[in-house]
């Protein structure tokens, strides 16, 4: 894979395929985490002369435009972040983004509006993505692909537009994928492995995978009611994926044979009502066992005894991977789950990774000091199934 220092970017139009996709409230940027990944490159190409055209999508419209997924406060923090003026198109491929390039000086950035504002972004017709990326190409002579957290998307400005100019691999994408390249080939054991999240079928491969690999895995969040239904509790009305538990068992049948250390909680937080995220009113709950959950209520996070369980699972690892939060953390009476396993991170000599998404944003929300990680990726679907060892659409695209 090429890199940018591959290329002769001076008073050239250099896109940059970025993943600015962060998460919005009232049209308030809440975790700027993937501005800031993706801004040395762009500072890079801006100190070597480039015209600098990056471009993004953000959220998931439906192929027109929609003002609620603009890009527009994203350009103003991504100024902010490089110290210098960003002009916003507010369009891809129209007037604005024509005139918006052409008025770029060497050393100048542009952002286009998201791309997802053009059906052609996410088609699955070969021809109209095409069409699509032909219209992106026309706007830059040489392509970076730096937008990790979309590389396993098949989509016109990460996968055919590549093939339609000279191109390499920005700064963030070197990095991404050295790391998970580490932890595919050459990892320090224990390798401990801590999934969370809502759904167990988005981490069904990369358990599949991984149970080859890891030493340990911890289970937290809305996927481990699916695998205690399936160990025959009761989970009360908490998220269940019924369809799941053929696999679930079959994995934890696997586990047990190849000898790796499958830990479910055991005890969480449970309660009738969903909590309030917006005004966050205290919750009412009550702690109970992970095989007294009341039939009536929902579990939302580990409780005390499986946090010190995990910390202590974590304690001795040499290398650990995380994706996916141990519970409602965005409201504080459910946030304690994933920051004792953070915090475990944190306390740990072990290269720890923290698998993009939610887990990312949860880790600079609750205030952790990212430093202290030794990687937190940008890329939360990708990074999966970077681990999954699916072929990722954009780094192939990358390496032709
Ligand atoms: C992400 O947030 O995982 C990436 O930006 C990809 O977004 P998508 O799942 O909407 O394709």
């Amino acid at each position: 894979m090429k890199t940018i220092e591959d290329l002769d970017v001076a008073g050239k139009r250099v896109f940059v395929r970025a993943d600015l996709n962060v998460p919005l409230s009232d049209g308030r940027i809440t975790d700027d985490g993937r501005i800031r990944a993706v801004a040395p490159t762009i500072a890079k190409l801006v100190e070597r002369g480039a015209k600098v055209v990056v471009a993004s999508h953000l959220g998931r419209p439906k192929g027109a435009p929609d003002p609620q997924f603009s890009l527009a406060p994203v350009a103003v923090r991504l100024g902010e972040i490089l110290g210098r003026d960003v002009a916003f198109a507010t369009d891809t491929v129209g007037d604005s983004a024509t005139a918006a390039v052409a008025a770029l000086a060497g050393g100048e950035v542009a952002l286009l509006e998201n791309l997802r504002f053009n059906a052609g972004e996410t088609s699955k017709d070969d021809a109209e993505r095409k069409a699509f990326a032909e219209q992106l190409a026309a706007l830059a002579d040489l392509y970076v692909g730096d937008g990790f957290g979309a590389v396993h998307r098949k989509h016109a400005s990460v996968y055919d537009l590549p093939g339609l100019l000279p191109h390499a691999a920005g700064d963030l994408i070197a990095t991404e994928v050295g790391v998970l390249k580490k932890l595919t080939e050459d990892v320090a054991r224990p390798y401990v492995v801590v999934l969370g999240g809502a759904k167990v079928s988005d981490k069904l491969g990369v358990i599949d995978n991984l149970l080859e690999k890891a030493d340990r895995i911890l289970i937290g969040g809305g996927m481990a009611y699916t695998f205690l239904k399936a160990q025959g509790h009761e989970v009360g009305i908490s998220l269940l994926q019924e369809d799941q538990i053929p696999t679930v068992l079959e994995y934890l049948d696997r586990a047990e044979k190849r000898g790796v250390e499958f830990v479910l909680p055991k005890d969480v937080l449970v309660s009738a009502d969903f909590p309030d995220l917006k005004g966050k009113t205290p919750a009412t709950f009550q702690t109970v066992d992970a095989d007294r959950i009341p039939a009536d209520q929902e579990g939302l996070d580990i409780g005390p005894k499986t946090r010190e369980l995990y910390a202590a699972k974590l304690a001795d690892a040499g290398t650990v991977f995380w994706n996916g939060p141990m519970g409602v953390f965005e409201h504080p009476d459910y946030a304690n789950g994933t920051k004792a396993v953070a915090q475990a991170l944190v306390d740990s000599d072990a290269f720890t990774v923290v698998g993009g998404g939610d887990s990312a944003a949860a880790v600079r929300i609750l205030g952790f000091d990212e430093t202290k990680f030794g990687h937190i990726s940008t890329g939360g679907g990708a990074s999966l199934e970077y681990l999954e060892g699916k072929t990722l659409p954009g780094l192939a695209a990358l390496e032709g």
